[in-house]
């Protein structure tokens, strides 16, 4: 296990996780669910994010006030599924920089291999979120955060939507250091890397696609 698994356990989380699990949940509805609950997300998200004091001059007086310390923060979705979550993300911290990591997932083995891969500058600069609706073998996720840390972020953050404990495991084993977010831990993996109960293929789910 990661050395630090946070669960959104706010009850809106949940009741759009539940709405958004639903066999019969349309296509509009699901990405309408899943951009609301990344903007949830993104404000737990960002909760401990340190701040550095600022001065600045109100209509009345001088003060010191708070910002976000460093530059700006950088999401990184999983393409193409993590796509989904970036909207949400995005309408609460408008300005943050958005990275982008391409993996697909070789449907006999399962590995995830690397088609995409691009940053902004000033990474050492940076906490990175980085954004996949789905935990489920862990290889993605893994494989995406090895080649994140070649880019030198000051912080990484791995949130995710659904869960399992065989993707815990192998997320946990491979990065200690980088907390997961997410809104479920689910029973399992079944053998074609699909969670259950899970929600289906979330990128098919949020693009229309099946
Ligand atoms: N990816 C998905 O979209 N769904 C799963 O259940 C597992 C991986």
């Amino acid at each position: 296990m990661p050395r630090t698994v946070h669960v959104f356990d706010h009850p809106l989380i949940q009741h759009k996780l539940t709405l958004m699990r639903r066999k019969e949940t349309s296509t509009t509805s699901f990405r309408r669910l899943l951009n609301e609950i990344g903007s949830l997300m993104a404000y737990e998200v960002t909760r401990e994010m340190p701040t550095q004091e600022l001065e600045i001059e109100t209509p009345m007086e001088r003060m010191t006030g708070r910002v976000i310390d460093g530059k700006k923060l950088v999401f990184v979705p999983i393409l193409r599924a993590g796509t989904g979550l970036l909207d949400g993300f995005l309408s609460v911290v408008p300005g943050a920089r958005v990275g982008h990591i391409g993996l697909y997932r070789d449907p006999k083995t399962l590995v995830a291999i690397e088609y995409y891969f691009k940053m902004p500058g000033g990474m050492a600069e940076r906490d990175a979120i980085v954004l996949d609706p789905m935990l489920a073998t862990g290889h993605s996720a893994v494989a995406a955060v090895d080649r994140l840390k070649e880019a030198n972020p000051r912080s990484i953050r791995f949130v995710c939507l659904v869960s399992c404990p065989e993707g815990m495991r192998a997320f946990g084993h491979a990065h200690p250091d980088v907390p997961i977010f997410t809104a479920a831990i689910d029973r399992q993996l079944n053998d074609h890397g699909y969670i259950l109960p899970g929600l289906g293929d979330a990128g098919d789910r949020i693009f229309g696609t099946k």
